[in-house]
């Protein structure tokens, strides 16, 4: 439904609409016949590439630039040396955006070689003041720069830069827009992430994102569910509902409605066998949504609830507003009434003032709960949050030992967790040919472990039951033992 825009049918010599979404189909439009002439004139075909950096949400824009870029007429490739490329960044750690210059370098070498090519940069790390700077004075080669709020004028953008030979900047600070209805390309046919609210109000002290996102918007629940219905009528079986806190979506629609209520709406969706959700913020997280889990066919086995940290005191300096012994008891109310369920977690390690007992703490947090999976990272200052101002930074190599020791303790309870399944027979959802071994498909459990079982390209999309025969650390080799879905309802 997304990509069925006749865009030969927009007349381009008029005006351009004022409203959204057709405002830019027009320039979708435009593009296409710039893409086509050029194309026709030069006897070949223009490429483009998108690469994304971030999260799961950045990788749903990144979709969505895709989609644009195809119904505009570029070729779509993963070569960088393309003649459109477009870096989709992420912010929330200074690796991400020590990535983002090297990567840059890069680009110019193939600029050099291709003097049509053009060079785009959005996402997170474009709504930073210093960032903009930075590029204007040392990257000028970057033709097209956009951020997080205007993404969806990108097709309006791109059309400018097609038209015009200076860099072109576009930065909005904030917006309360949602523009529905744009194209949108996937990256798997069977599976896709939806996004049911955009930016964050959370204001943990050491993030990045609330800035860099603004302000939390929820969409429409016809909506999400209109669009999750062409996903199934697309193909698609598995769906992941994308928010930076998905436990207060809704909050702040006209007509209220609880996160908890939206999942059993999407959960009546026929065709939808697999639901996931990311990402649970540990404070908002209520009985009602335990127990839709609880009783769902189709919600997932996963649970992803970032910790950050197992101290009280540094949990309150980090504005996360729940305690540890808070934590604790929700970690194990979810056990109680959802035994099967595997919990996931973030944890960051060296936040202003974290002393070797707070982590001790954490560790404690950590082989309490289990996690079936964490992911631990060194904390990173970011600049105009409050956490950047405190005084009491923590030196390196405290950071670094500690973080060896609290990897390995959530090693041990990973593997703990993992191998509990060996010898059990439970339905995976195949994604694709193994990296390592083209004899072999690599599929996830509802609880997202991975398996690899012998199979061929026939697997892929489909939910079948595989028998956990290995378990090798943190994913199993096993085989199918039955290949019918037809009789199963669901894909638990
Ligand atoms: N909205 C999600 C998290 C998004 S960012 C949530 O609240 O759970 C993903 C993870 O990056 C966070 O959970 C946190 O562990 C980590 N992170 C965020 N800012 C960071 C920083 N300044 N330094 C290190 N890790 C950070
Ligand atoms: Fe960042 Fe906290 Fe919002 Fe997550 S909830 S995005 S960690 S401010
Ligand atoms: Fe995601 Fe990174 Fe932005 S984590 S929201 S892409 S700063």
């Amino acid at each position: 439904m997304y990509n069925e825009i006749d865009l030969d049918k927009i007349d381009i010599n008029t005006e351009p609409p004022t409203e959204e979404p057709a405002r830019q189909h027009y320039f979708m439009a435009k593009c296409r016949k710039w893409v086509k002439d050029f194309e026709q004139k030069n006897g070949r075909l223009l490429q483009a590439c998108v690469v994304n950096m971030g999260c799961q949400m950045n990788a749903r824009d990144s979709e969505k630039l895709t989609g644009i870029l195809r119904n505009a007429g570029y070729q779509i490739t993963e070569d960088e040396r393309a003649d459109f490329v477009i870096l989709n960044t992420c912010t929330v750690r200074d690796n991400a955006n020590q990535k983002v210059y090297g990567r840059l370098g890069e680009l110019n070498g193939h600029k050099r070689r291709n003097p049509e090519m053009k060079i785009a940069l959005c996402g997170c790390m474009m709504q930073e003041a210093a960032v903009i700077e930075k590029i204007k004075k040392s990257y000028s080669f970057v033709d097209l720069i956009f951020g997080t709020h205007n993404i969806f004028k990108f097709a309006e953008l791109l059309w400018t830069l097609l038209a015009s030979e200076r860099m072109i900047i576009d930065i909005w600070q904030d917006t309360d827009k949602i523009v529905e209805a744009l194209p949108v390309e996937r990256k798997y046919p069977f599976k896709s992430g939806i996004n049911i609210m955009f930016g964050c109000n959370n204001f943990c002290s050491y993030c990045i994102v609330p800035y860099v996102r603004g302000r939390e918007r929820s969409r429409e629940p016809e909506d999400i569910i209109r669009e999750i219905q062409g996903l199934v009528s697309d193909g698609v079986v598995e769906i992941m509902l994308l928010g930076q806190n998905v436990n207060s979506y809704g909050k702040n629609l006209t007509n209220p409605i609880s996160f908890a209520e939206l999942l059993r709406r999407v959960e009546q969706i026929e065709g939808i066998k697999r639901i996931r959700f990311m990402t649970s913020h540990p404070k908002d997280l209520s009985d009602e949504l335990i127990e839709v889990m609880k009783h769902s066919r189709k919600i997932c086995r996963h649970l992803h609830l970032p910790l950050q940290s197992g101290s009280t005191q540094i949990l309150e300096q980090m504005n996360r507003r729940y305690t540890r012994e808070q934590y604790l008891e929700l970690a194990e109310k979810i056990r109680r009434e959802i035994p099967d369920i595997a919990i996931t977690t973030d944890i960051i390690v060296g936040f202003p003032g974290e002393t070797p007992k707070d982590l001790e703490e954490t560790i404690d947090v950590v082989r309490r709960v289990k996690f079936d999976n964490a992911f631990t990272f060194i904390y990173s200052k970011r600049t105009g949050t409050p956490a950047a101002a405190m005084e009491n930074q923590v030196p390196e190599a405290q950071v670094k030992a500690g973080f060896d020791r609290l990897l390995k303790v959530v090693q041990e309870t990973a593997r703990e967790q993992v191998s509990k399944h060996q010898g059990k027979v439970l339905d995976a959802l195949i994604e694709g040919i193994n990296e390592n071994d083209d004899t072999m498909v690599t599929g996830r459990l509802s609880n997202n472990t991975i398996v690899h079982v012998p199979g061929d390209e026939s697997l892929i999309g489909r939910i079948v039951s595989v028998s956990l025969d290995e378990c090798h650390g943190f994913y199993y080799i096993g085989h199918v033992t039955d290949l019918n879905e037809q009789k199963r309802e669901t894909g638990q």
